[in-house]
């Protein structure tokens, strides 16, 4: 099973999706987390896209898509995409990279947050440098203050573009050039709209709602 996780940025993508990999095996091709790694390793790629990361503007489709390609092709048991596609050309070119694989994509799930909540969930944000959980300041906050409860690591990180300028910028983007998807999915009529105003556990509940009619 082949799944999107549609979404604004803080809607809980990168939240569900950690869950889905334990409940169901699921692989997570998250590209904000491979454009963060393409950044941190310093070449002259990852220059590029830091600084358009930073300001809150979507990288190009040429290298988004370049880094999708090379992990579908690489193969897996199914697939969560988190945070791709974000544009028309993107949805366009996944289609086409799983046609080629014989796969499809079974369900899209669009998360549904309004901004206000999205602002205060992007603003109390941190995760594990070691291991990628995602906490935040009020709603899930680590047990022991500075340690993740996953792994024990004390390298709790913000990230550079959680502020609320960049975070303008983001929304912007989001709904100029991927809110469209909504429409693109819903035509195929795979689209599936959750809640994601509800707790963590709700949400989750939905997702596999979801999930379970589909498989
Ligand atoms: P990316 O890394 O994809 O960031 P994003 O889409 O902005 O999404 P986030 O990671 O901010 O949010 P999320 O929905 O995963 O929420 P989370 O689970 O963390 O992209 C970053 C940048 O990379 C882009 O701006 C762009 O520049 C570039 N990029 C990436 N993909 C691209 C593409 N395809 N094309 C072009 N450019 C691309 O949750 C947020 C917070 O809320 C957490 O603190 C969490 O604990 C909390 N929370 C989660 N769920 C709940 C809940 N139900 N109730 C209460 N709190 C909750
Ligand atoms: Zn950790």
């Amino acid at each position: 099973i082949n799944i999107i996780l549609l979404g604004p940025p803080g809607a809980g993508k990168g939240t569900q999706a950690r869950r889905l990999i334990e409940e169901r095996g699921l692989v997570q091709l998250s590209t904000g987390d491979m454009l963060r790694e393409a950044r941190s390793s310093g070449t002259e790629m990852g220059k590029r896209v830091a600084e358009v990361m930073d300001r809150g503007q979507l990288v190009t489709d040429e290298i988004v898509i370049g880094l999708i390609r090379e992990k579908i092709e690489q193969g897996g048991k199914g697939f969560i995409f988190d945070g791709f596609p974000r544009t028309l050309p993107q949805a366009d070119a996944l289609e086409t990279l799983m046609a080629d694989e014989g796969q499809q994509i079974d369900a899209v799930i669009e998360m549904r947050v309004d901004d206000a909540a999205l602002v205060s969930r992007i603003s109390g944000r941190y995760t594990c440098g070691n291991c990628g959980e995602v906490y935040h300041d009020v709603t899930k906050p680590t047990k022991v203050e500075g340690t993740c409860d996953v792994c024990g690591s004390t390298d709790l990180r913000r990230r550079a573009d959680d502020n609320a300028e960049s975070l303008k910028t983001r929304l912007m983007e989001y709904y100029k050039k991927t809110s469209p998807l909504i429409g693109y999915y819903y035509a195929k009529g795979n689209l599936h709209p959750v809640d994601g105003l509800a707790e963590i556990e709700r949400v989750a509940g939905e997702v596999a709602q979801v999930l379970d009619g589909v498989a």
